[in-house]
């Protein structure tokens, strides 16, 4: 009897098709919405789960165009031993996310906590600890940055205290405050393409206290620095009931005009157990309000929930007595929560509209035919933009200096703008961020990068530079946004 093989060829070009078909996903009311609104949507994967429960993976793929591990990225995951890496459950995760068309947060490189034993224990040197963050970093950057699924990482997470100053962490204590810089620029350093944007990532910083301030200086600081940081993630780990403030709006505000993304990066919001119905509700204009503020900021990337199912949740085990904080019940069954996003999003079932009653249309009075006037002298309409302007030298040494601008648009919207001044002495900008500037002797022209052209009334954008200088550095006294002229404060 002669047994039949398989040629080689068919094998492979029935291989190669299953490659070749794009993955048909299917979506749910989140992940459709989101697509539409042109932003991620995503949620935090636990990884036992992950390997056995089927419906845990159909809903995450069914609902999400993103995910992030809750661990599997984390320093003590990725490298037990020192230069020894295991990449087993990263590299499932990043598997799945491209079979379903998803992206992947990385989370995260550098944080205070789960640092594995011989780091903690290893009494290296300084010197011995910048080496092995670098090697950390380049190593877990550079096995994903072709795949072009993980498209942010959270490079340092939590550094801050909550009085604002830098937590006194393993990194602070072993290589001191220049850590932040230098993971930053080991991180690009490992991906110079700058594939996937390098993030900063804390708690407590949604509005507007010491932490968030703290935060926002920092990146103020760093980008003025040339280091390269592309956003900031808001955690978002939240009380029941939480509502959105104009505090929150303001945080997201002036982070975007630092020329930043913005990130809600792991949402829950936490009932006091048993939960009620009314406790439900109030959760779900949380997590519905928490998504119209990012939608209505345009640097808002990417909305992310820590877990999806109240069955998978760091709640419960970490702050007793509460829980039931996620989209879905223990039985995948969606809640007012998930319902309050869809709806946010506009994917939601359509509530029936009423059908307008029509408006009888007035009957034109007919317009006597006119005299021929003379054509009007045109008056000139005062451009929109008129603006608020904070001119400050932050920095100074022999021939240079480093300014900051924090323009604000008092006025009427604009979609684009440009500033205009006028040196007093002898000043010529080498290099600015947040802005695009042109300078004729004196004059000078700052326009808007390509993401910061929309300025709604009251909107900031803190545009920085470094100058040179020969003689008195004298701050200019006039300003003009769009050609009105601004009040300088
Ligand atoms: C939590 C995980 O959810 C837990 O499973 C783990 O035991 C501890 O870490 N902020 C973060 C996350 O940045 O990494 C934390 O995740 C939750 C708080």
């Amino acid at each position: 009897m002669r047994t039949h093989r398989t040629p080689a060829a068919v094998i492979l070009l029935c291989c190669s098709m299953v490659f070749l078909l794009s993955p048909i996903v299917l979506k749910g009311q989140l992940r459709a919405g989101a697509d539409r609104r042109g932003i991620s949507i995503g949620a935090a994967v636990n990884m036992a789960p992950f390997r056995n429960e089927p419906i845990y993976n159909q809903t995450l793929s069914r609902e999400f165009n993103m995910l992030v591990a809750e661990n599997a990225f984390k320093f003590d995951a990725t490298e037990p031993a020192n230069n020894s890496f295991n990449f087993n459950d990263t590299d499932a995760l990043v598997s799945f996310a491209a079979m379903n068309n998803m992206k992947v947060r990385g989370h995260t490189l550098i944080w205070h906590s789960q640092i594995p034993g011989w780091l903690l224990n290893g009494n290296f040197t300084r010197d011995q600890v910048i080496e092995i963050m670098r090697n950390h970093i380049t190593r877990l950057i550079q096995r994903y940055s072709a795949t072009g699924v993980v498209i942010a990482w959270d490079v340092v997470n939590e550094a801050f205290e909550e009085n604002g100053t830098l937590r006194n962490s393993f990194w602070m204590q072993r290589i001191g405050p220049d850590y932040i810089r230098m993971a930053f620029q080991f991180a690009r350093a490992a991906d110079p393409t700058g594939s996937a944007k390098l993030y900063i990532n804390d708690y407590n910083t949604e509005g507007t206290n010491a932490k968030a301030n703290a935060l926002f200086n920092l990146v103020r600081d760093l980008k003025a620095q040339g280091v390269p940081i592309d956003g900031v993630g808001i955690q978002d780990h939240l009380i029941n009931p939480f509502t959105v403030q104009q505090q929150h709006r303001d945080n997201l505000t002036r982070l975007a005009g630092l020329g930043v993304d913005i990130s809600l990066t792991e949402i829950d919001i936490r009932i006091a157990l048993p939960n009620s119905t009314q406790e439900m509700q109030q959760q779900a204009t949380g997590y519905g309000g928490l998504m119209q503020l990012c939608l209505s900021q345009p640097r808002c990337r990417a909305f992310v929930t820590w877990g999806f199912t109240d069955k998978y949740s760091w709640v419960p085990g970490t702050f007793s007595g509460q829980g039931d904080a996620l989209l879905f019940n223990t039985n995948y069954q969606a809640k007012p929560a998930y319902t309050a996003i869809a709806n946010a999003l506009g994917s939601g079932t359509p509530t029936p509209t009423p059908t307008p009653t029509p408006t009888p249309t007035p009957t034109p009075t007919p317009t006597p035919n006119p005299t021929p006037t003379p054509p009007p002298t045109p008056t000139p309409t005062p451009a929109p933009g008129a603006c608020a302007i904070t001119y400050r030298i932050t920095n100074s040494w022999p021939g240079n200096f480093q300014g900051d601008m924090l323009i604000t648009n008092t006025s009427t919207p604009v979609t684009s703008w440009a500033l205009t001044f006028t040196f007093g002495g002898n000043q010529q900008i080498t290099q600015l961020w947040n802005g695009v500037v042109t300078q004729t002797g004196s004059n000078v022209t700052v326009r808007n990068a390509p993401y910061n052209g929309s300025l709604g009334t009251g909107a900031t954008v803190n545009a920085g530079f470094l100058s040179t200088v020969t003689g008195t550095n004298s701050v200019p006294t006039a300003f003009r946004l769009n050609g009105a002229q601004c009040v300088v404060r």
